[in-house]
């Protein structure tokens, strides 16, 4: 069995409800934050922390996002020897930089069903999970390269959590655990959606995930869960109670790319960055 991180998974089989009618013919995952997909900035993160094997779990009408991480032969003809040649060099990087292969989600059974369905591209080794619409930024090292780096050194499944107001509880994985270190917690209980009454802390779990292959077996008897779905948070659970779950307390910003109000923020932020 591989030690070594190699493979990220990207879960997109998603039906992006809360931005419709955007997402109507296009998935979630490829609206852009300026003018750049949030997939890309996903796969660019992983890319950062030395994966080059893009797993991505994608469902009906998600055709956009093959397309998109392949060549244009029509688009790179036009604009060829011109200076909108350059509109493709950070896509042409990426192309170029790793690999992209594809499963399907048949039915939307919950985030645990879509990772369990990407067993077949990860197989029996140690991999990173990216939620493309948790956008993440952070100055000197992206938060996936942090946690790729603790793995090296912990060798077990890794959550990234950050402080939330205790009434958003019911949109987060809630994780309780005793601290480790600085930054690290070893986790002991973690509730999918929890109220915030019954919420064992304020620490969320945000959409980057550094996992075992163990968890496939765990995830084939995780039963439905909140939602009637699936759970990742269920299914880490069982191996918390081993004590195989560290939280990541990262260092850097994320916005919640799935509301509208996160959104936007991430697009002001961005466009703020880019200087213009
Ligand atoms: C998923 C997970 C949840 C996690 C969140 C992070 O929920 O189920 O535990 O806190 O991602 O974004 P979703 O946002 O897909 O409903």
């Amino acid at each position: 069995m591989r030690t070594t991180i190699t493979k990220c998974l990207f879960p997109a089989a998603g039906y992006g409800t809360r931005f419709l009618p955007a997402t109507k013919a296009i998935p979630k995952e490829m609206l852009p934050v300026l003018t750049k997909p949030l997939l890309q900035y996903g796969v660019e993160e992983a890319i950062e922390a030395g994966l080059h094997t893009m797993a991505i779990v994608t469902g009906r009408g998600k055709r956009a996002i093959e397309d998109h991480f392949d060549i244009s032969y029509e688009l790179e003809h036009q604009i060829k020897g011109t200076a909108k040649e350059e509109y493709l060099t950070q896509i042409r990087n990426v192309i170029n930089g790793c690999t992209f292969s594809y499963t399907r989600q048949i039915e939307m059974k919950g985030l645990g069903h879509a990772i369990l369905t990407g067993e077949t591209l990860i197989g029996e080794e140690p991999f990173a999970v990216i939620l493309a619409d948790d956008l993440c930024d952070n100055a000197e090292r992206g938060v996936l390269s942090q946690m790729v780096e603790l793995y090296k050194e912990y060798k077990c499944c890794i959550v990234a959590v950050e402080e939330i107001p205790k009434e958003d509880t019911n949109k987060y994985g809630v994780i309780a655990g005793e601290p480790f270190n600085d930054n690290l917690v070893r986790v002991y209980n973690m509730v999918e959606k929890p109220e915030p009454k019954d919420a064992p802390s304020n620490l969320a779990i945000i959409g980057r995930y550094i996992l075992t292959p163990e968890i496939f077996d765990v995830l084939r008897e995780t039963k439905p869960g909140k939602g009637g779905e699936i759970q990742i948070t269920d299914a880490l659970l069982q191996l918390a109670k081993e004590g195989q779950v560290l939280a990541y307390k990262f260092k850097g910003r994320r916005f919640d790319c799935g509301s509208v109000d996160g959104f936007v923020e991430a697009t002001n932020y961005f466009y703020g960055k880019s200087g213009k």
